[in-house]
């Protein structure tokens, strides 16, 4: 596992969006993984603005997201498809066509995860792109007992929601349930790229990174994964 610390955001940015242009340069028909959060942000903005340069061309891109929330109204801001259009895809020329995200509004949510996981199947990801929930979850694999291994619905923690209703006008309207991708079809992405920032989640980094793998902690299941590389800024890191 190759762990680098950065002393700003900008350097992680940078050094993140520059590995995602070095998959797509070599190879065009790259298939990412992305996440949401406010974590990743940066780094779109970071990819946003080499694919305005022209070093990177999204055209021929796929790409899968993680998680999507259960019940919210489509054109909702907080989807993390609206997310996903208003921080990346509205500003690079990837195909709309080719970007999934699971369906959190499916008549039938197993149907959905069964056919997410089946396109997952045939793409292969190449580099799946994470953040870190301040429990341990990866995507919405919140922790637990077991865990499961493809795109399932999980009924989400209250301190997710807590920590999630930043982001809506109250607790009350963050919905209860997700749409996620299983830590299997994570762990079957070819090159993971873990990234999280600030000191609140830097004891649950140093344990999902350096103690024992257990499906408490999500994220610990990544010591498992041949090729990740995490990317930490100085508050983060700093118990490494
Ligand atoms: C959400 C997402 C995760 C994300 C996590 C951390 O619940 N489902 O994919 O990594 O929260 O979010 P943030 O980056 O905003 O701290």
């Amino acid at each position: 596992m190759n762990i680098m610390t950065f002393n700003t955001n900008e350097e992680l940015n940078q050094i993140a969006a520059g590995i995602f242009a070095s998959l797509i340069q070599t190879k065009p028909t790259a298939v990412l993984g992305l996440a949401t959060g406010s974590t990743p942000i940066g780094i779109y903005q970071e990819l946003i603005r080499l694919n305005e340069k022209g070093y990177v061309d999204f055209k021929d891109v796929t790409s899968y997201n993680l998680d999507e929330y259960c019940g919210l109204p489509a054109d909702h801001p907080e989807t993390y498809r609206s997310f996903m259009n208003a921080q990346l895809f509205n500003h690079v020329n990837i195909d709309k066509a080719k970007t999934h995200v699971p369906n959190g509004n499916a008549a039938d949510l197993d149907a959905e995860s069964k056919f997410y996981d089946e396109q997952l199947a045939k793409a292969s990801i190449d580099l799946q792109l994470l953040g870190l929930g301040h429990n341990g979850h990866i995507g919405f694999n919140e922790p637990d007992a077991e865990l499961h291994a493809g795109t399932h619905v999980v009924n989400l923690k209250e301190e997710t929601r807590q920590a999630n209703a930043r982001f809506f006008n109250s607790i009350d309207e963050v919905p209860t349930q997700a749409i996620t991708m299983g830590v299997g079809s994570i762990l079957k992405a070819k090159m993971v790229m873990l990234v999280v920032r600030g000191a609140e989640k830097a004891d649950i980094v140093h344990r999902a990174l350096t103690g024992p793998i257990t499906t408490e902690v999500p994220a610990s299941l990544l010591q498992t994964h041949p090729n990740v590389v995490v990317l930490l800024d100085k508050e983060a890191a700093k118990h490494f």
